[in-house]
């Protein structure tokens, strides 16, 4: 390591997953249903996954091994309440287990409530389209307080609701997904919104009712909307629609999840295409990001504690991947050095794990071997950041500090 960033005390540096994408077998979920219906528009199952569910001390195992210190996963509302109003307690037990194990391992457990994946039962009914959805989800919420007790060291009641929102809209098959601005993602469903930004904010009022002190927040897709001359207003608009409402719905939060990989550009006529290279999922390299949507995350919520709750890359090339990383971690140290406060980084995703409908863009930290024996094996870039939390700092590129102080 040439350069490092000293990082402030108690900083969070792990890395993020999710239920569904490694856990395996969620049959009761609505993702499920949706992958494996007849003329599924998804080109793969997930099915067993990374076997977390059985796995998950393996996982665990990987983040202590590499010195991290925060693992973020979310727990499977699908699995708790497989039928409405039916709870397993088995399913509590098991993530009030992973909960303790992860404490008792010293590693701080990030709680992610929702993480795109709603009961089968609820999503038939309606999903956050029903009138009652956010009374379904409280109720879910409440059933899990010993899971939340067991050490949570911070909850995301919802990953991404922008993209929730927007999805919700492309599964229900509209014929319109045009944005009407000349690319881009469709505009989040409004209805789908409101009611999301209505269950998050009596989601974190009861929380903090039933767990005083917890820190609470949600986590919101940053899509970096820059434009070229003539693109502005295009820009803005859509910076506002698909993001920044999102951002000012958490005003008042302990703390916001910042989840960026990538830029939009608007000029006159639409999204311009960035020449250069692109990620397995065909984004554009652009490590640059990072440090962008922390900056204008703190300028549309000025008062709340950034935490990074996911960054990272599709590559099947881990050198390209800690590549990409460090020049993320130094747009992030320079954000900090401009005195953004940020409570941690949270590198997606711990797994090559199950990217919504395809297999192949894999964004792991570590390998796993879902042919056979589902035996995981660390990549380069996980000993690389682990070596960094340990040591308390951010290994800089020393080329693009230069270039952007100049
Ligand atoms: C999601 C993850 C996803 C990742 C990469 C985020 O939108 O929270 O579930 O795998 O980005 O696409």
């Amino acid at each position: 390591m040439t350069t490092g960033f000293a990082l402030p005390e108690h900083f969070m540096f792990g890395a993020s997953t999710a239920a569904h994408q490694i856990e395996g077998d969620n049959t009761t979920s609505d993702w499920w249903t949706f992958e494996t219906m007849p003329g599924s528009p998804l080109e793969e199952p997930s099915g067993r996954a990374c076997d977390s569910y059985r796995r998950w001390r393996d996982d665990l195992a990987l983040i202590v091994e590499s010195g991290l210190n925060t693992y973020r996963f979310s727990i499977e509302w699908a699995r708790i309440e497989p039928i409405e109003r039916e709870f397993s307690e088995v399913a509590i037990a098991h993530y009030r287990r992973l909960v303790e194990a992860t404490v008792a391992a010293g590693i701080r457990p990030v709680l992610t409530l929702h993480h795109f994946t709603n009961p089968a039962w609820f999503t038939a009914r309606g999903g956050w389209k029903a009138p009652d959805a956010t009374r379904s989800f409280l109720r879910y919420v409440r059933q899990i307080k010993c899971v939340i007790d067991a050490g949570a060291d911070a909850v995301i009641t919802i990953n991404e609701p922008n993209m929730v929102a927007i999805m919700s809209r492309v599964i229900s098959g509209e014929a319109t997904l045009d944005n009407g601005l000349g690319g881009g993602l469709p505009i989040p469903d409004p209805v789908v919104r409101d009611r999301l930004i209505e269950t998050h904010r009596a989601t974190a009022d009861l929380l903090r009712d039933q767990h005083p002190g917890l820190p609470v927040g949600w986590s919101i897709a940053n899509q970096c909307v820059q434009s070229v001359p003539g693109g502005q207003e295009r820009a803005e608009i859509y910076r506002e629609l698909v993001e920044d409402v999102f951002l000012r719905a958490a005003a008042g939060d302990d703390l916001i999840g910042v989840q960026s990989y990538t830029r939009t550009v608007f000029g006159p006529e639409g999204v311009v295409p960035q020449p250069g290279p692109r990620t397995l999922t065909g984004w554009e390299v652009y490590p640059e990001a990072l440090g962008e949507a922390v900056r204008h995350t703190r300028e549309t919520l000025p008062t709340t504690p950034v935490l990074v709750t996911e960054n990272g890359i599709a590559t099947g090339d881990d050198t390209q991947r800690i590549n990409y990383t460090r020049a993320a971690l130094t747009g992030l140290a320079l954000a900090m050095t401009d005195g953004i406060p940020v409570l941690g980084y949270l590198h997606w995703s711990l797994l090559d794990n199950y990217e919504w409908g395809r297999w192949t863009p894999t964004f792991g930290l570590a390998t796993v071997d879902r042919g056979a024996s589902f035996d995981r094996t660390a990549k380069p870039s996980l000993i690389w950041l682990g070596q960094q939390s340990r040591a308390g700092i951010f290994d800089l590129d020393l080329n693009r500090t230069e270039s952007s102080a100049s």
